[in-house]
């Protein structure tokens, strides 16, 4: 069993952290609100949020922090401890949060004390280390009663949205309406919506198949981790998916993928080659639609997917 977090996702976060932390997408604050009433972490409705400051967070695999601004922002600091492995992350961490101590630590080791947080939130991040060893670490500093949550964002459908026939009712989010929906029904409502923005697809396909195998989102493998053995979690209680679009510059696309572990491993001629197809291929694909001009630059509309868990902790 590993003890240790792949070393593509630490040699490349290692090397790509300021990169990560400019073009990498953050997290809408319309599906976060959702996530941390469901991890009672808040009550209220949207935009009227009251969150419980007192309950003790520790985010996992922080990276640069780009959830861990949204947990700043809704109120929690001293009740806060981040956790990652990359000495990069913390790097760019540190500047962003000088008054933030990042731990320097990883699933395997999680460096606090038994039973001592009544939440872990992993941000994209939980499919690298989705195993027995880090379910059984993650356990352990979670309360009687806690909760376990992760969120991520997908650019393109995938095997990861596929729900086991016995998990919740799922609520879908499209900009501004609330859809409660059957499980069974996303995989084709999250296609639809990503079919009307084709550039987005095209891009993820052709981007994808530089892919070596490292673990991915959108893999599903972390679904498999936490549905095959309910020592450590109960099944997942909720899950939501929210549908939306935002803007990009044209010229910035290849910097957007440019900050996946397996891009970042390219060589400088491989490099070069993949920016230089995947930029003509959004030229091939674009739609009027999703284009517009603005003091001669050119922007995008870009289709994302948030999809959030939440379980409790077997204890
Ligand atoms: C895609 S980044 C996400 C960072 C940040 N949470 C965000 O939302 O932008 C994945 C992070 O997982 C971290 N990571 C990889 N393996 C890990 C492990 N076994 N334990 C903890 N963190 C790990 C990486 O170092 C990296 O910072």
């Amino acid at each position: 069993m590993s003890s240790t977090p792949h070393s593509v996702a630490v040699n490349s976060y290692n090397s790509n952290h300021a990169v990560y932390d400019q073009h990498r997408l953050s997290y809408s604050p319309k599906i976060t609100e959702k996530f941390l009433i469901d991890l009672k972490l808040a009550k209220g409705s949207e935009g009227s949020l009251k969150t419980d400051t007192n309950k003790k967070i520790l985010e996992l695999a922080s990276g640069t922090g780009k959830f861990t601004k949204l947990l700043t922002t809704y109120g929690w600091s001293d009740t806060l401890t981040v956790v990652e492995p990359s000495e990069g992350m913390i790097e760019t961490f540190s500047k962003n949060f000088p008054h933030i101590e990042a731990k320097q630590g990883s699933s395997y080791d999680i460096p606090v004390p038994d039973q001592s947080y009544d939440v872990v939130i992993i941000a994209q991040g939980f499919h690298w280390f989705s195993d027995d060893r880090s379910l059984k670490e993650i356990n352990r500093v979670l309360k009687p009663g806690g909760m376990f949550g992760c969120i991520w964002n997908f650019d393109a459908p995938s095997g990861a949205i596929t729900i086991a026939p016995a998990d919740p009712e799922v609520e879908i989010i499209y900009d501004d309406t609330h859809k409660n929906v059957k499980a069974a029904e996303v995989p084709q409502l999250v296609g639809s919506y990503f079919e009307a923005h084709p550039w987005a697809i095209a891009t993820a396909d052709f981007t994808y198949s530089y892919d070596v195998n490292v673990p991915q989102y959108r893999h599903g493998k972390w679904r498999e981790a936490l549905t095959k053995d309910k020592t450590y979690f109960r099944p997942i209680s909720k899950e939501n998916f929210y549908l939306f679009t935002t803007t990009i510059k044209h010229d910035d696309v290849p910097l957007y993928w440019g900050t996946r572990s397996y891009i970042t491993k390219l060589n400088s001629e491989e490099r070069a080659e993949y920016d230089s197809k995947l930029s003509a291929l959004v030229d091939e694909t674009v739609t009027e639609n999703d284009k517009s001009i603005e003091n001669d630059t050119v922007y995008l509309k870009k289709a994302v997917g948030t999809h959030t868990i939440v379980l409790e902790v077997n204890k």
